[in-house]
């Protein structure tokens, strides 16, 4: 049987050892995330976002509990399979963009199609179909990132993160170092891409980001302490001219 559960975590817990310090950054969290769903996570900072997003994107293992992505068990696999399942499960975009500045926007975008050997006319064609997706333009695939702005560099994360066409789009404040405008932009990509079926998990303190998503749960301390009904008039896309 398909099951439409994308990811699940089971009483994940995640603790940083320093030699003098020990933190719990996550205390016990459930979660499944379904195809289609459109998540925003809200919480005080420190309280564990980005390390709950790091782990459900593979980039983090937790100390104990269970992450399950397409009902495999990602504690039993090596990590050159779990390198694997987050090329091709998993497409992420950062606060700060992350894009190489001496590689050009379509070196960027193609970088996660190099792993799996398509030929060269097929990545030219997903690189560019991303891109467009992305609210991108064509003109900016010679540039070089440092030569857009940040809405528009941040444009160009996103269709690196969908060009493998993942089965979860994650994202970091996406919108942290963008003006209203940008910010508007990229959230409108972001729910036309949940539109047509992307699976979506936003981390944000922005509320007017958080409002635009089908669902905000509620991080505190290093669990969550629930989940608010979004708000579309307050959506960033409904008030930003
Ligand atoms: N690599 C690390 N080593 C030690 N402690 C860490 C590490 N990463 C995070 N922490 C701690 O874990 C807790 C949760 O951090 P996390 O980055 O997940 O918070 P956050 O909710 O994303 O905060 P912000 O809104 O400021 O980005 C914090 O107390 C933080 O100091
Ligand atoms: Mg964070």
């Amino acid at each position: 049987m398909v099951s439409d559960v994308v990811i699940k975590l089971v009483d994940v817990k995640k603790v940083y050892r320093t030699s003098s310090v020990v933190t719990w950054a996550l205390k016990g969290v459930n979660l499944e995330v379904k195809k289609g769903d459109y998540i925003a996570i809200m919480g005080p900072s420190g309280s564990g976002k980005t390390t709950l997003l790091n782990i459900i994107g593979l980039l983090d293992k937790p100390t104990s509990g269970k992450v399950i992505i397409d009902g495999r068990d990602v504690s039993k696999l090596s990590s050159r399979e779990i390198s694997k399942l987050r090329n091709y499960k998993i497409g992420f975009v950062f606060q700060s963009f992350n894009l190489v500045n001496r590689l050009t926007v379509f070196e960027n975008i193609e970088l996660p199609l190099i792993p799996r050997g398509l030929p060269r006319p097929l990545r030219t064609k997903l690189v560019k179909e991303a891109l467009l997706k992305a609210g991108g333009d064509l003109s900016w695939l010679l540039k070089k990132p440092n030569q857009l702005s940040g809405g528009q560099q941040q444009r160009v994360a996103i269709a690196r993160a969908i060009v493998t066409n993942p089965a979860i789009l994650l994202a970091d404040e996406p919108t942290g170092n963008l003006d209203r405008k940008s910010a508007k932009q990229v959230i409108q990509t972001f729910t036309k891409l949940n539109q047509s079926g992307q699976t979506i998990i936003v981390v944000t303190h922005d509320p007017e980001v958080a409002n635009c998503c089908k669902e905000i749960l509620v991080i505190r301390d290093g669990k969550i302490i629930g989940s608010k009904s979004p708000d579309l008039n307050r959506c960033i896309i409904n008030t930003v001219e």
